[in-house]
Order: C-alpha cells, then sequence, then structure tokens
C-alpha cells in the first residue's frame, strides 16, 4: 500500500543529516528540533499556533480536554472513519453521537448533523476522510448557529485545502497524524493540535505537559504525550517536500481515475471543487449488481498478492466497542455508512507508485469485475 523505503531513499542525504544532528546534540525530547518544526508547520499551515504530541489520537483527546468536554457532553462525529475520531470522547466520559456521510465524498454530510444536536451536544468533529476537506461552511454555519465548537480530525489531510485555507485550521482546533504512512509521516508515532485561538492553545500545550507550563507547577490535569526530536527533525525535512508528495499523489490519482472511467463497476472518488483533495488513500466503490463484489475482488487481488486495505470495514458505531454498551453511543441513520463499508476499496497510493505498477494494478480489477459481474450470482 505504502513504498516508505523508496520514499526514505529518495531524501536519505538529508533525513541522515537531520537524525544525526539531533543525536549530536541529544535533544531527544522537547528542545529545538521540536519547537523548530512546530514554527515550520504553524508558517506552512498558515495557522498561530502547532503544538506537537505524541499520535493523532492523543492529539484529538488533547483539543477535547482543551475545550473542557467531559462526562455527559455529546459529541457529533462519522462513523466512517477511524475508530480514534470518536474514541477520545468516549474516554473523557463524553457521548459520540454518529452522523451519516455524503455518499459523493465519504464526509460526514452537514444535513445530517442538526437532527441529531441536543442541548449535551459541546462539539462537532468531521474528519477529512482520505485526505478530502469537509463541507466546512455548512458545518462552521450549523457550529455558530448553536454555540459549539468544531475539531477537525485532519489525520489523513494534511496539505489539503477547502478554499483558500487549510484544513484543520478552519474550526476551533484541528488534530494531525504524523504516523509513517500518512502524507507528512515520520519514522514512529506523532502528531500535532492546531488553533488559531491563543486560550485553547494554551490548554492544549498544558494538558499535553502533565498540565504544567512551569515545571513542579502543574495546574491541571493533563497527559503526557509529546512528539520527540528525531520524529520532529525528520518532518522538518519531510514538510519541505510534502507539496511535491501531495503532487505525486494526486497525479496517481489521475492515472487511476483514467484507467477505471470506461469501468461501470469502478466509481472513482469525487474530487472536490472548493478545494483540493491530496489523496491520502485512493478509494472507489465497487458497484456490480452480484452481492459480495468488495470481498471477491478482495481475495483476487490477495492471490495476486496486489496490496489493497478496505477503510473501514465495519463503520464505528458497529464496532464491538460500542455496541457492548459500556460506553455510551448514540447514531443517527446509518445507511449511506452501511453501504460505504460494504462497497470501498482502497488501492496503493503512495509518493513512489509508477505509472506501470498504476496499470498493472488497474487491469487486475478491471479485468476481476467484468469476468465476475458476467457470471450469474
Ligand atoms: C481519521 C483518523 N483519525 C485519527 C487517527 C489517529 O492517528 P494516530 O494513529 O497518529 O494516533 C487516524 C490514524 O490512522 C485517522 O486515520
Amino acid at each position: 500500500m505504502v513504498d516508505l523505503r523508496n520514499q526514505y531513499l529518495s531524501i536519505k542525504a538529508e533525513i541522515d543529516e537531520a537524525i544525526a544532528a539531533v543525536i549530536d546534540s541529544s535533544a531527544f525530547i522537547k528542545g529545538r528540533f521540536v519547537s523548530e518544526f512546530e514554527e515550520q508547520l504553524a508558517a506552512y499551515l498558515q495557522v498561530d499556533h502547532v503544538i506537537a504530541v505524541g499520535n493523532g489520537t492523543d492529539a484529538l483527546q488533547i483539543a477535547l480536554m482543551a475545550l473542557e468536554i467531559g462526562p455527559g457532553d455529546e459529541v457529533i462525529a462519522p462513523s466512517f472513519t477511524f475508530v480514534a475520531t470518536s474514541e477520545a470522547a468516549s474516554l473523557l466520559g463524553a457521548v459520540p453521537v454518529f452522523a451519516d456521510i455524503d455518499p459523493a465524498t465519504f464526509n460526514l454530510d452537514p444535513i445530517c448533523i442538526e437532527p441529531l444536536l441536543s442541548d449535551k451536544t459541546k462539539a462537532i468533529v468531521p474528519v477529512h476522510l482520505y485526505g478530502q476537506p469537509c463541507e466546512m461552511d455548512a458545518i462552521m454555519a450549523i457550529a455558530e448557529k448553536y454555540g459549539i465548537s468544531v475539531v477537525e480530525d485532519n489525520a489523513q489531510g494534511i496539505g489539503s485545502k477547502y478554499g483558500n485555507q487549510f484544513c484543520g485550521t478552519i474550526g476551533d482546533m484541528g488534530t494531525l497524524s504524523f504516523f509513517p504512512s500518512k502524507n507528512l509521516g515520520c519514522f514512529g508515532d506523532g502528531g500535532a493540535v492546531i488553533t488559531n485561538d491563543d486560550h485553547l492553545a494554551r490548554a492544549a500545550r498544558l494538558i499535553a505537559n502533565h498540565g504544567s507550563e512551569k515545571k513542579y507547577h502543574n495546574e491541571v490535569v493533563g497527559v503526557n504525550s509529546r512528539l520527540d526530536g528525531i520524529q520532529a527533525a525528520i518532518l522538518s525535512v519531510k514538510l519541505g517536500h510534502l507539496d511535491s508528495f501531495n503532487k505525486a499523489r494526486s497525479e496517481s490519482a489521475d492515472r487511476y481515475d483514467a484507467l477505471f472511467s470506461d469501468c461501470e463497476f469502478i466509481v472513482s472518488p469525487s474530487k472536490t471543487t472548493h478545494g483540493t483533495h491530496v489523496f491520502h488513500q485512493y478509494t472507489v466503490r465497487v458497484t456490480t449488481e452480484r452481492a459480495g463484489a468488495r470481498d471477491a475482488l478482495s481475495a483476487y487481488l490477495r492471490g495476486e498478492q496486489i496490496p489493497h486495505a478496505v477503510y473501514y470495514p465495519i463503520p464505528v458505531h458497529a464496532l464491538p466497542v460500542n455496541v457492548n454498551g459500556t460506553h455510551p453511543t448514540r447514531a443517527g441513520d446509518m445507511t449511506h455508512t452501511n453501504v460505504a463499508s460494504d462497497q470501498v476499496i482502497s488501492l496503493p497510493m503512495h509518493t513512489e507508485l509508477t505509472d506501470s505498477q498504476i496499470e498493472y494494478i488497474a487491469d487486475h480489477v478491471v479485468r476481476f469485475l467484468e469476468k465476475f459481474d458476467s457470471v450469474p450470482a
């Protein structure tokens, strides 16, 4: 699905030098490499504050804690996402309230949000899924109307823009993941909270550091969540390549699109007209009349040793953790979410894909589906 080794080899000298500089100065935790990366990322994203933390899951938890979300509060989130999006709310004793997606973009459908609001709703957590911006104008309008906060889970969409603004910088807070396979990935775990709000920035920084700004003077209950110096130095190097990395992904997506354009059984990803899709994943729908086509395709690709994945086979509202009753959740109508979980398949997408690899993959997908559909169920 990804080719991290060849990406590393393409920038090896820069990365090796950056890692050596951290080792040489022993600035392993906190220190100048982390603050330099925070400043560089803030400048890139045109946002006032970047607080580097341990991973994208912590970033969500810290953002919700900074917003003082706790027991009994409700948080609107999509169910068609990675579990972390709502896990943070559950962990804090809040209730995730799952809203359905727009079938065209797979993103939270603003129309589904308003009917789920209650006097306990404190926040909306839209996810820019697969790297495509959500309908932020509509989401922000609802948040403003009801006085609730917005935390953009931008784990998958760094570099994507909604209008002229970078995703993650539009809501009250945004979160990022630097997991190795992400569009900006480090060599371990990493994440960040981003915001233009000085008060929330201070709160997030405090919470991420055991609730303390001044050593041994802890003010609030916090966590220990920090990006280390080596990861920060690697991310500083890779940030310089992010635009070209995202361009390579977008070109690969165009190649896939062209190869699938005549195949009636594949729905290629829609591309927003109000921003940029950075293709963290290239995810298609498989839509033959015969049931089980996606799973049959997956089994075939596995046999042919063609990498692929299903993001996400079980929607979060239906995961055992959310149906066993220990952590309460609520869900609206999940029709589009459930259909998407049955139909989606993600194909290899990374910065090192070649035209011939894409042709090989697409050719196998198309030929299999045409044959599959021609056999009576
Ligand atoms: C949408 C989404 N949110 C949050 C996360 C959590 O990020 P991390 O793995 O860095 O904790 C991920 C990671 O895959 C994700 O895809």
